[in-house]
Parts: structure tokens; sequence; C-alpha cells
């Protein structure tokens, strides 16, 4: 009839292949999209010569806040639609520790999002380093919690509480303070704070959402990340203690990463698209060799060899160098990555 809009044509899934992005350097820099990126994500929504679209989930190290309020940012920049079915970022596999600990120290993030981002995990009891200064104002001697923090923040008489482990959510905004906490816990008797351990051997343990020493953020140059504090923190330890500290790191380039991702689209093919069978090849597109392209490349050794690599040149490698970790293809940017993907399927 009259005035009905004609049908778009057809389009197909492919159930060969499945594309999974870093976000950092690839889609978005300094919260603002790379411009390349959202024709990228049309291409794969169904916008090529082939009428094809294509599966694919979000692997990003950063994180914050709740997957659900990330994709609700992701997809405002991205202009299109993306679930938290979908999207993994770096202390999403932290939630398969959640019953493990009781009292846990949650460090980064803005105000008291990572403590809910722990809480909706399943962590049943939630330290800030907000609740430690207001316990004890002394902890830190240049650091004074804002009238937000201190409203928030929930002091308890900390000299009572074990704290069983430290999670290092996101990236922290006072380095100086948090640092000092943690180092207090580390050097204490059995995680009970206002105590000294003789051999600084029975602090609780230390997880970091993920080791990017740097990233790519608005700056032309790369940023320190929470690596870099990893590093500082292990650096400290040694000079403070004399002795070696041993940290935990999830996120990219861990192995474990890899195969939650792979889990996790596994799902996401099936719940979205119907297609109930592990995919030939998923590109991997990532702009840190370190992490992005190591993790890709060291998963195919250990699994099943379906996952490719692909460096872009928007974020943290830079043209003209050699990566430490040999992708299998090097392109300009997020748009030259879907297209050399699709283009090899066919
Ligand atoms: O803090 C986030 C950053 O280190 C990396 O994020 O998306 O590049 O993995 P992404
Ligand atoms: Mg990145």
């Amino acid at each position: 009839p009259p005035g009905t809009p004609p049908t778009p044509p057809e389009t197909t899934v492919t159930d060969k292949y499945a594309f999974a992005f870093d976000i950092d350097g690839v889609l978005i820099r300094g919260g603002r999209p790379i411009p390349e990126a959202v024709e990228a994500m049309k291409m794969l929504n169904g916008q090529n010569e082939h009428g094809i679209k294509v599966p694919y989930i979000f692997l990003t190290n950063g994180g914050g806040k709740s997957e659900a309020e990330r994709c609700v940012q992701l997809s405002k920049q991205m202009e299109m639609e993306i679930s938290p079915g979908q999207f993994i970022c770096g202390h999403t596999p932290m939630r398969e520790m959640a019953e493990k600990y009781g009292t846990v120290l949650v460090v980064g993030g803005e105000g008291e999002k990572c403590r809910h981002v722990a809480e909706g995990y399943g962590f049943r009891d939630v330290v800030t380093p907000g609740d430690i200064i207001k316990d004890n104002q002394d902890t830190t001697p240049f650091r004074k919690l804002t009238a937000d923090e201190y409203k928030n923040s929930r002091a308890r008489n900390f000299a009572e509480v074990k704290i069983e482990a430290i999670f290092v959510f996101a990236d922290s905004r006072d380095w100086a303070s948090d640092q000092q906490i943690i180092l207090d816990l580390l050097m204490s008797k059995g995680g009970y704070l206002g105590t000294r351990s003789e051999n600084f051997d029975e602090g609780p343990p230390v997880y970091f959402s993920h080791n990017d020493v740097v990233w790519s953020a608005g700056h032309d140059l790369t940023r320190i990340g929470m690596g870099a504090l990893r590093v500082s923190l292990e650096a400290m330890f040694k000079a403070v203690t004399g002795k070696d500290l041993k940290t935990t790191a999830f996120g990219k380039p861990q192995i474990g990463t890899f195969q939650f991702a792979t889990r996790l689209l596994q799902q996401w093919r099936k719940e979205s698209h119907g297609i109930d069978a592990p995919p030939e090849t998923v590109y991997f597109v990532g702009d840190t060799p370190e992490s992005d392209i190591r993790g890709t490349n060291e998963y195919n050794e250990h699994a099943d060899n379906s996952w490719y690599s692909i460096l872009v040149q928007t974020g943290v490698y830079q043209k003209g160098t050699k990566p430490r970790f040999e992708p299998k293809a090097t392109v300009d940017t997020v748009l030259d990555a879907v297209k050399h993907g699709i283009e090899r399927e066919y």
C-alpha cells in the first residue's frame, strides 16, 4: 500500500566466524568514538556487500562500572544497542571469586561505583579505602575525604576486621593513599589493620583486574594504567620490607580471560542468533600487543587455533615500531580490521 516503507534486503547471520573487540584505542579514545568505529559496527550489522550479519562481543580490560552501565555508555557512543550478554570487562571474571572471601578491600574507580559492582557480583562484605580513612583519618596524612566521600563511607572498628583479600577493580583515583592502605594490609598480621607482621608474609592476596602498564586515552601519548600501579606497589613492598610481593592479574592477556570470552561468545551466538556451534574463526581486534595480541596468540596455542589477532594503529601500538607480540595482521583502523576479516572469509 502507498506510504509503506520499502522492506530492506534480507540479511543472514553467518555461523562461520565472529568478531571480538577491544575498546580503548580501538573503538574509543578519551570517551569519544574513533571515527571509523561506528561504520565498522554498521558493516557487521549487515551493511556490507554480502548482506551478511556477523556476531560480535566486546572484551576490554577497562571497568569501574557494572557491565550493564558500561553497555549503556558504549551503545550511545557506537550509536547501536549493545547488551551485557556480549560484554566482558577486566573485573568481570572476579565475579567467580565472590564466594571465596568474607571481607574484602575494593580499590579504584569513581566514588562508590566499584563497591556496588563488587556487591553486585555477590561479594558479602566490601570495604573501600574511604571506609578506612573515615575510621582513622591519620591513615593518609595528605588525603582528606570530601564531604560526599565522608557521607558515603562506612566507618567501623577496623582493628576487629580481618580483610581477607584486596581487589583492584579499576584505576586508582589517588595512588598515594590507596597504596598506603594496600601496603598497610600487606604488612599486617593476617589482614588486621593497625598490626605489623614480623615476617611480612601473612598479608592478604592482591588481585588486579588487568595488567596494562599503559593504555590509550584522550592524550596523544599513552597514559599509565593499572599495571603501572602494580609495578609500583611491588617495588614499594620490596623497598619497605626487603621481600618480593607476588600479585595476580586478571584480564587480557590471561588465557582464562580468553576462555571466558569464548564461552560468552558461544552463549551470545546461541541466545541472540540461534547458532549452537562454535565459530571456525574469531577475529580479535586490539591496539595493545602485550595484552590483546599476546593473549589471542597464547590462547590459540592452548586451544583450537580459532582466534585470529588483528592489530590496529589507533591506540597504544604506533606505526613504524615492531610489536613485541606478532599479530596475524596489522591494519590502520577498526574499519580496516573488519574489512580484512570479512574479505578473508570469501
Ligand atoms: O583501563 C583500561 C585500559 O587499560 C584498557 O582497556 O579496552 O584497551 O582493553 P582496553
Ligand atoms: Mg585497548
